[in-house]
């Protein structure tokens, strides 16, 4: 279907849809000529980069990492240093003033905050980056807008134009109608989906926080201006728009307001515009919905959605495994097809702003004889660091002391036991934490996708316990986890002998060893293997490549009949250390938390 049809499917034939096609038609066409020489040449080589082996990211807040784009110059020695080829900008379009949840209530979409800088100090930093062969990634808010943006404030002076381009009713009879279907983002801290305004004398569907106020994209006007505001922001060079928060943009009535089938109407026809004016730009979704939800929003190989995902499973599972030190978990829902399209690419990351929530395949833990309620505790307590023995230390988000239902809080590091061994001075649990650490990053660098890095964690920072004298942020937990970037702490990074040095080579060097090995392109698959030790996760790379990766603090045995089938040779090595490893010898020693990748 063209794009035409496709509008008109989800619009209808009338006359307001006759207007607003028309105007959209005209803002492509401006888009088109407005677009630089030098990013038409790009587009030439279409947007097939992302399946590269050569891809890793990091996102990192700018105030938090450099504080302003000015300061950004200064430090992006340090991203190629490590080996980095895309930069995740956190939000950094204009924010409401105080609480904006992160910069993700923006107020103006084609203005830089000034916080940070100007929009054309952003313009410069991305060329600067794409010299230094650096992507850039920003944060595309497109659920909802603060309501400070102007579009908000047209409301407000009654202007029911715009009032349209939200949801908002007069009285509470179908917000409560709503309620009744749609679930709750932040329970806690924001309860419910809806805010009544007596200066505007009305309802308004408030889906996070209050001050963000949702969009209407049953309404044409709002595809066309979100549309005009993507292609602004492209033409100044940006090459991945990270959606935020898809899965809600679509909402009906008597539906639960999520992964409506429209959504994807909606982003097809985005992904569509984007071939036609700038091809060489990605779409990376933010969908953090089930397994075989989020698969959808890569949409078909005819009908495009989006180009990368983020891999919420494998984020959740990972961290399942070092806690229970069993990965049947993760090998068995991994090794599960979605229908992953061909050039689908997840982002592998362990770490990211925000919190952990609990998601499992419920029947693959009830297989393995697990009661999902009592896992989910299980997991709650650990990563708090309640639970005995736990190495972890983080904090509740959104916290039900009715169900007692949660999702955690907490860095990296911390969570893999930095932070309670170097409190307790203990140096084999140090050398346990890092190890863990590594563990969780050699997963992430080589299993099909492309590596997301959290800022700060390439040097192991701990938790930020300062936000709690925050009022605006103490009330949201995922502060623990967004410190600033300590870069006394990063002087360290050369120096092997330190936690820094360790975390930030060993990181290196792996993405080193990724990128050169054309094994590690999005387009050869990883396929779990069962080793007969639930121990140990498993991996191929189509029979290419075989990973191990011991989740236990004790040493473990693998027998490479389990895996020698598909024809390694009997002398092996480990592409990390160089170590020759004889499968023929039948077994494989590996160390606490060891992982080797086999070639
Ligand atoms: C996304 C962001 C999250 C934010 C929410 C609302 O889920 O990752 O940090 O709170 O969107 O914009």
């Amino acid at each position: 279907m063209d794009l035409k049809q496709k509008y008109y499917a989800l619009y209808g034939d009338n006359e307001r849809t006759d207007l607003r096609w028309t105007q959209l038609e005209a803002l492509i066409e401006k888009a088109k000529k407005e677009r630089p020489k030098a990013l038409k040449k790009q587009d030439e080589g279409g947007n097939g980069w992302y399946l590269s082996e050569k891809m890793a990211g990091m996102m990192l807040y700018v105030d938090r990492f450099s504080k302003d784009l000015y300061g950004f110059e200064d430090k992006m020695d340090y991203l190629s240093e490590l080996g980095i080829t895309y930069v995740h900008f956190m939000p950094l379009l204009k924010a409401r003033e105080g609480n904006s949840d992160g910069g993700y209530a923006v107020s103006d979409y084609l203005e830089v905050d000034k916080k940070f800088g100007t929009m054309r100090q952003l313009e410069k930093v991305v060329g600067l980056l794409k010299k230094k062969g650096i992507r850039t990634c920003i944060d595309f808010v497109l659920n909802h807008t603060a309501k400070e943006h102007s579009w908000a404030k047209e409301c407000c002076k009654g202007n029911p134009e715009y009032q349209d381009m939200y949801h908002m009713f007069e009285d509470a009879s179908l917000p409560s109608q709503y309620e009744q279907t749609m679930t709750e983002i932040f329970p806690e801290v924001a309860p419910k989906n809806f805010t009544y305004y007596p200066e505007l004398g009305k309802y308004v569907m408030t889906r996070f926080y209050e001050f963000q106020w949702d969009l209407n994209y049953s309404n044409p006007q709002v595809f066309n201006k979100i549309v005009e505001v993507l292609l602004t922001l492209a033409n100044k060079g940006i090459d991945i728009f990270r959606l935020d928060a898809i899965p809600y943009m679509w909402k009906e009535l008597g539906s639960s307001c999520m992964n409506h089938p429209k959504v994807h109407e909606l982003l097809r026809m985005m992904y569509q515009i984007l071939q036609e004016v700038c091809p060489s730009v990605i779409f990376l979704g933010e969908a953090i919905v089930e397994p075989h939800e989020i698969v959808k929003y890569f949409g078909s190989k005819q009908e495009k959605e989006c180009n990368v995902m983020y891999n919420a499973s494998l984020m959740v599972l990972l961290w399942n495994s070092l806690a229970t030190r069993d990965v049947r978990l993760m090998e068995r829902s991994m090794a599960k097809d979605y229908g992953v399209p061909a050039d689908g690419v997840w982002i592998n990351y362990a770490r990211c702003h925000d919190d952990i929530g609990w998601g499992f395949e419920t029947g693959i833990l009830k297989d393995l004889g697990l009661d999902p309620q009592l896992h989910k505790q299980f997991m709650i307590q650990f990563m708090l660091g309640r639970y005995p023995g736990s190495f972890s230390v983080g904090e509740l988000y959104e916290f039900n002391p009715v169900t007692l239902d949660a999702r955690n809080s907490g860095t990296m590091a911390s969570m893999c036991g930095l932070e309670q061994a170097l409190k307790e001075k203990h140096q084999y649990k140090i050398d346990l934490a890092i190890k863990r650490i590594l563990l969780l990053n050699s997963i992430i660098i080589s299993y099909t996708g492309i590596p997301l890095f959290y800022s700060g964690d390439e040097i192991g920072q701990l938790n930020d316990w300062t936000y709690k004298e925050d009022k605006e942020i103490c009330g949201d937990s995922r502060w623990l986890h967004r410190g600033k970037m300590n870069w006394q702490d990063a002087e360290k990074r050369n120096d092997r002998g330190s936690v820094q040095g360790r975390i930030f080579s060993g990181i290196k060097e792996m993405l080193d060893c990724r990128k050169s090995c054309e094994y590690f392109s999005s387009s050869i698959k990883s396929i779990p293997v069962d080793l007969g030790n639930q121990a140990v996760f498993g991996y191929h790379k189509e029979n290419k490549m075989m990973f191990l990766a011991n989740f236990s603090e004790t040493e473990q045995w693998v027998e490479a009949s389990y895996f020698d089938w598909f024809g390694l040779p009997g002398e092996m090595h480990d592409m990390l250390t160089g170590r020759p490893i004889r499968s023929y010898n039948n077994r494989i020693l590996l160390g606490p938390y060891e992982y080797i990748w086999l070639i």
